[in-house]
């Protein structure tokens, strides 16, 4: 397994440009599957969940013309004209939860879908009840059988949804479901992230009529059929705020182009109560630092809140701040395996039940730490930045599946990182 050894002390500058985002990705991906057309994709970040995915639309049978975007040269076609098989493997799902979302594209398109249930993963349990409680209100038969769920529907119909918790994957996987489905569907209390808003998009352009996404009511009035199109991927927002703090810790002076100010809100707030410097404009955003970094407290909220997937980078640099923090996260019931890793680093973390106490401590020393998920392995190598002496991650292969080219995009910027291969 590949080790990243970060050398700390290295003021950041200089520019760096965001990638595609994975999460809008993932869905919009998917969504090919509603259409025997092709389907063409600009700005598609080469990751290893990205692989994943045409790994598992190919094993569907979706024709994939990978070619020139895998050398970052073209765009990227899928053609899902002849879909040979319905059902998603276990060995995906499990290394991947959101090929879950192939279940409303197929169950929508072909009348049915066998698909693994994801089961848990390292930050949490990860129930699908919400996905399948609005397959069903749309008429799909859901059976559960030897760790699979079974999806039939001679064709689904529009519905009231109702979800408990503003779930992103639901909202998408019953967004798509409900673009083939007979009548009108509203989802209420839908997730209203970007990703939500891009998946849309992507949808009206086949030819889908979905309003209101991006808000608590999204209405899809079902059509017949989809066609193809073509479809930019929104810059991944996630990757731009880990940016952000890779700056703003290091006391550097970095513009990240690309990065979309609007998509940030809640955490660029934060950032700005705890003395970083941001001036933002609609081609990116220029992150300084103007002295000590001060203690802030954070909540994790579903969007427009303060992004779960931001909380681990955030707590990083609270680790440095002069003060006290108060951590909470409130989407995810196991998100603080970093604080463990950071701790040997010299942070000064005390976990009580989902609240995490930061005492800023006076620096970090670099040390061998594990990752352990996807955001803990990018706070990993935040704190390896500013830390004294160097820090070796290991299982950076959590890193890959979201993060394009990190060690050559930190190089630009002067940090003195490089990849061991094992
Ligand atoms: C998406 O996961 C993202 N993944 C996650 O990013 C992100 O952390 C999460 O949304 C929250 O913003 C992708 O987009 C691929 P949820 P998802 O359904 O859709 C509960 C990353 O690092 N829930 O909004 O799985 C669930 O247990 C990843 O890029 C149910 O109870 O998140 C969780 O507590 C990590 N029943 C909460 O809702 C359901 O049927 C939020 O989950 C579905 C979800």
């Amino acid at each position: 397994m590949d080790k990243i050894i970060v050398h700390g002390g290295k003021k950041l500058t200089g520019e760096v440009t965001v990638s595609g985002s994975k999460n809008a990705a993932l869905p919009i991906l998917i969504a090919s599957l509603l259409t025997a057309e092709p389907c063409r994709y600009q700005r598609v970040p080469n990751l290893a969940d990205i692989h994943t995915t045409l790994k598992l639309l190919g094993g569907l049978g979706v024709k994939i013309d990978k070619q020139g975007w895998a050398r970052g040269t073209s765009e990227l076609t899928l053609q899902a004209e002849a879909v040979s098989k319905l059902e998603a493997s276990y060995d995906l799902v499990k290394t991947m939860r959101a090929s879950f979302l192939v279940l409303g594209p197929l169950t929508a398109r072909f009348g049915q879908a066998r698909v693994s249930t994801p089961g848990g993963c390292a930050i949490g349990a990860r129930p699908v009840n919400l996905h399948l409680k609005g397959l069903e209100a749309m008429g799909a038969r859901i059976e559960h059988s030897h760790g699979y769920i079974e999806a039939t529907a001679v064709r689904l119909h529009g519905a009231k949804i109702y979800l408990d918790l503003p779930s992103v994957g639901a909202t998408e996987n019953l967004m798509m479901a409900a673009t083939l489905a007979e009548g009108t569907t509203f989802i209420e209390n839908a997730a209203k992230e970007p990703e939500i808003e891009d998946l849309a998009s992507a949808l009206n352009k086949m030819g889908g009529r979905v309003r209101g996404a991006g808000t608590d009511i999204v209405q899809i009035d079902g059509v017949d059929s989809l066609h193809g199109f073509s479809h930019e991927i929104i810059p991944d927002r996630i990757e731009a705020g880990s940016f952000v703090i890779a700056s703003a810790i290091t006391g550097g002076d970095v513009w990240i182009k690309g990065a979309r100010a609007e998509h940030l809100d809640a955490f660029l707030i934060k950032l700005q109560e705890a003395g970083v410097v941001l001036s933002c404009d609609p081609g990116g955003i220029r992150v300084q630092r103007n002295g000590k970094i001060k203690s802030v407290d954070v909540t994790t909220l579903p969007y427009p809140g303060f992004a779960t997937d931001l909380q681990a980078q955030m707590m990083v640099l609270m680790s440095v701040a002069d003060g006290v923090s108060v951590i909470t996260e409130t989407i995810f019931e196991n998100r603080f395996m970093h604080a463990l890793e950071l701790d040997r680093m010299g942070a000064q973390i005390q976990l009580e039940g989902n609240r995490a106490v930061v005492r800023g401590a006076r620096e970090l020393s670099g040390a061998p730490v594990m990752a352990t998920d996807l955001r803990a392995s990018i706070s990993l190598i935040l704190a390896g930045l500013v830390a004294s002496g160097s820090t070796e991650v290991s299982r950076v292969y959590h890193l890959d599946r979201g993060y394009e080219y990190i060690e050559e995009k930190l190089s630009s910027l002067g940090a003195q990182i490089e990849r061991v291969r094992a």
